[in-house]
């Protein structure tokens, strides 16, 4: 069904559940929503009898009675894209790190030393883990049965599933879309949001400096040998290599979830109806919830050397809880107010990068360049980039 018939079809469903009603909106907004409404019934007129005959369901947004928008189908079939895969690498992180009970994460028991190293940034780590990975989880499940709802076509990637999943104890055996082992954690996060000077929506070219320098490293164990080794450093019955693995997970949670917490409010700029808007604005703080949760916990981060017997890539982690300069304290967690919009207003404590031209493609590239994909087909990335470049071409419609 094509998104134009969708948009045809929610309003064609509007008229025919009220064909007496004659609304006289009160307000300004209800009035546009009544004449856009009118025009785009006239339209389905010639259409709707047609796909209404075929049996798909029709849906128009009970907020307001204003149609979905095909603009709006493709930003929600770009989310449900970003969520499907979100859930991937939280379902990996979940079966090793996170509280095993009954859900998903409870099949072959996680790898408790895993599990240890993580606890060293905070106790909850595992039920935070378990937790995110139930809220991505939801994110994607209920936008594709959103997408459903209105006729639309919801987003399946699972013939891209084909990467390797851990050997390690714990992960379960099968193919995955994403790919934990090889990851380069963009840490610059870190000082973006300690930042009072720049923003990068208003300064492009700046370079916020990282925190961490995480280049090709893996942020869950492989194999169980990546659970043994010497420690040098307290709890010494932890291994440096597997502090170095739980530490790239810690940086990496944060900067998966901080990337939700600007792709939401980007894209919602460009939505047009009411209901679509409250669910870009309704899931988009939770991933804030989670950024702000793992921003806290990666402070806690030790000093400590690793060099990867598999690929040689070395890291080393500093202690960013005493003697850093503000744009490292570990405890300056609260986004810093910077410019917003215009110098020429007083700064604003928000969330930063916002600004919605190119978003979707710019996800794409940041988790691209994250190591994330590697080992995914050509056709994954032509599918991402073709849900993308769609979201991106959406207009609002006022
Ligand atoms: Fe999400
Ligand atoms: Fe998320």
């Amino acid at each position: 069904m094509s998104n134009e018939a969708v948009r045809s079809l929610a309003s064609d469903t509007t008229q025919s559940s009220a064909p007496d009603a004659t609304p006289a909106p009160a307000s300004p907004f209800n009035r546009r929503s009544f004449l856009k409404n009118t025009m785009v019934a006239g339209a389905a007129i010639t259409v709707g009898a047609g796909i209404l005959g075929k049996g798909i369901p029709a849906f128009a947004s009970a907020s307001d009675g204003a149609a979905v928008t095909k603009g709006d189908i493709a930003i929600l079939r770009f989310l449900a894209a970003a969520e499907i895969l979100e859930t991937d690498l939280w379902l990996q992180y979940t079966e090793l790190g996170g509280t095993q009970d009954s859900e998903e994460s409870g099949v072959n028991g996680g790898s408790p030393l895993y599990m240890s190293a993580l606890q060293i940034l905070d106790s909850d780590m595992p039920q935070y883990i378990h937790d995110n990975t139930d809220d991505e989880k939801s994110h994607f499940t209920f936008i594709n049965s959103f997408l459903e709802s209105v006729g639309a076509d919801p987003v399946d990637l699972s013939q891209f599933a084909t990467l390797p999943s851990s050997k390690a104890t714990g992960a379960r055996d099968l193919g995955r879309l994403t790919n934990l082992m090889n990851l380069n954690v963009d840490t610059s996060f870190w000082t973006r949001y300690r930042s009072s000077k720049n923003n990068p929506d208003l300064d492009p070219n700046f370079a916020f400096g990282q925190a961490e320098t995480i280049v090709n490293r893996t942020a869950i164990p492989r194999t169980d040998d990546d659970l043994v080794g010497p420690a040098h450093i307290a709890p010494f019955n932890i291994p440096d290599h597997l502090k170095a693995i739980a530490f790239t997970a810690g940086f990496h949670f944060c900067a998966i979830e901080q990337g939700g917490s600007s792709l939401y409010p980007s894209l919602a700029q460009r939505v047009t109806n009411v209901d679509v808007l409250r669910i870009l604005l309704s899931i988009g703080p939770t991933e804030t919830s989670h950024f702000q949760t793992w921003h806290d916990k990666a402070g806690n981060v030790l000093t400590v050397t690793d060099v990867d017997p598999m690929t040689g890539s070395k890291v080393s982690f500093r202690q960013l809880s005493t003697n850093q300069p503000e744009s490292l304290q570990s405890n300056l967690i609260m986004p810093e107010p910077c410019p917003f919009l215009s110098r020429k207003f007083p700064p604003c404590s928000i969330i930063r990068p916002t600004n919605t031209k190119g978003a979707a493609m710019g996800a794409v590239r940041g988790l691209t360049n994250d190591g994330l994909f590697i080992g995914q087909s050509p056709d994954f990335f032509k599918t991402l980039r073709t849900l993308a470049e769609a979201a991106d071409a959406a207009e609002r419609e006022v």
